[in-house]
């Protein structure tokens, strides 16, 4: 299917009940609930691009291993593990593991999506590390009081599928 197809669903239900960004290599996979993110073309390429903050252990399996799922539940019946995957680290729980989350494995990159969702396999082709100088000031006064400021991974869509 044509992912653009399904592309305003996706966004839709990534904004209202949150969608998981999946990262990993080794066979050890760490899903994370995100609520932000971008489908669109970029350098002729469909790309979906994923917003990750410094501190997440996310970003750390990203840069080890430049490519993601992100996975879109269709209804609200992920509402526990998207809380569980949004509010602990996979620096200290194995959240698959947690959640009984059931993986289903990608076609084209080595980290699955998950079951019950929109899956979108994605290959980083840039990433955008956003700073206090290029941000408006009312942004960083609203989301980046801290300084924990968001890293944009731009990712090649290699392959849809709904599970
Ligand atoms: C609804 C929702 C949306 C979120 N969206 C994002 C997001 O887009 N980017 C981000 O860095 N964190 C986001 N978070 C926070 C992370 O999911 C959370 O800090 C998570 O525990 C990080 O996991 P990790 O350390 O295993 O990477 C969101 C949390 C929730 C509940």
């Amino acid at each position: 299917m044509n992912f653009l197809e399904n592309s305003g669903k996706a966004l839709t239900n990534m904004g209202t009940f949150g969608a998981y960004l999946t990262a990993g290599y080794d066979g050890k996979f760490n899903p994370m609930t995100i609520g932000w993110g971008q489908i669109g073309i970029s350098q002729g390429k469909s790309v979906f691009a994923v917003m990750v903050r410094q501190s997440r252990y996310t970003k750390e399996l990203l840069d080890k291993n430049p490519v993601f799922t992100v996975s879109v539940p269709f209804d609200t019946s992920h509402k526990t593990s998207l809380a569980f995957c949004g509010s602990k680290s996979g620096r200290d729980y194995d959240k698959i593991k947690e959640c009984k989350l059931e993986t289903v494995p990608s076609k084209e990159i080595d980290v699955p999506g998950i079951s019950g969702c929109m899956v979108y396999e994605c290959r980083v082709i840039y990433k955008t590390e956003m700073s206090k100088e290029e941000t408006f000031p009312e942004c960083n006064e609203k989301w980046y009081k801290n300084g924990d400021y968001h890293t944009v991974y731009t990712g090649e869509i290699l392959n849809y599928k709904e599970n």
